[in-house]
């Protein structure tokens, strides 16, 4: 058995990766965080989709308050979770993040990071770091209002309200809801959604998405030319066109 806190099963398309501290309700630590760098390391070299998950029931409980606990104002100022969730955004390929149970602060953070949230029935999420005396400063205060809105974030932000299933699909924060046991099978199902398309495609269409508002349209289009360019497209048109005649 391994005691790695972060479990990875790489398929040829996708990669699961499984928060597994179960003892503490998969809260993460400097190992977590390490694993998480070295699993981004991985697929910025080999783009694949990559599937967030947590093992027994539970996302994560937050960052690992015993950890945190002895962290100083040169450990904030590194941004130690902070870091690595921004890493895990800006993976090339789609993030999907399946919310089983518990995602509280830096468990929420790092399910804001993903590109598509999903959750189960017993999802509890939110930001309860106001009542430990310090802010949720690893993506919540900026992530949060782009998903939901400013003025919902702020509401959650400051009052620290944990948000159920219904209400997180509700505001958006998850795009559907599922029996827990069918979690990681609707996450799957869309990560085969997505491996039915095109991937650079896919990786530009996030790009885009991400960009700064400032940015579009120029960067849209520039993406786009390089598309226009390749050989795929020409393939993939003309096979459509084809296909239409056929009928
Ligand atoms: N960091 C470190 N350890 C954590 C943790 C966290 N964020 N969340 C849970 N744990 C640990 C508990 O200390 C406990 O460890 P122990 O058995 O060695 O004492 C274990 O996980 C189980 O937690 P417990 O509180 O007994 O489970 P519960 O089912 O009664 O409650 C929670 C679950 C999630 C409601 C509760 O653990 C909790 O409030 N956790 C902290 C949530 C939080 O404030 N997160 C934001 C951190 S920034």
């Amino acid at each position: 058995m391994s005691d790695a806190p972060l479990l990875v099963e790489r398929l040829p398309d996708r990669v699961v990766a499984t928060l597994d501290r179960p003892s503490k309700h998969n809260a993460i630590d400097q190992a977590t965080i390490d694993c998480l760098h070295e699993l981004c390391a991985e697929l910025e070299a080999q783009p694949r989709t990559l599937i967030l998950t947590g093992a027994g029931g539970t996302f994560a409980a937050g960052a690992d308050i015993a950890q945190l606990c002895d962290r100083r104002a040169e450990d904030a100022l590194r941004g130690i979770n902070a870091t690595a969730f921004v890493r895990v955004g800006e993976l090339p390929m789609p993030v999907i993040a399946a919310i089983d149970g518990y995602a509280l602060g830096g468990g929420a953070e790092l399910a804001y990071a993903a590109d598509i949230r999903i959750g189960s029935t017993t999802l509890r999420i939110g930001n309860p770091e106001t009542g430990l005396g310090i802010l949720a400063a690893a993506g919540a205060t900026w992530r949060l209002p782009e998903i939901v809105g400013h003025a919902r974030a702020a509401e959650l932000l400051l009052t620290g309200r944990v948000v159920h299933a219904d209400e997180a699909a509700a505001i958006g924060l998850v795009s559907s809801v599922h029996p827990a046991a069918d979690l990681l099978a609707a996450a799957h199902a869309i990560a085969d959604r997505i491996a039915t398309n095109d991937p650079l495609a896919t990786q530009y269409t996030k790009r885009a998405l991400r960009a700064p508002r400032e940015r579009h349209p120029a960067i849209d289009g520039e993406l786009q030319a390089e598309l226009f360019e390749r050989p795929e497209k020409q393939r993939l048109m003309t096979a459509f066109l084809e296909k239409r005649a056929e009928r």
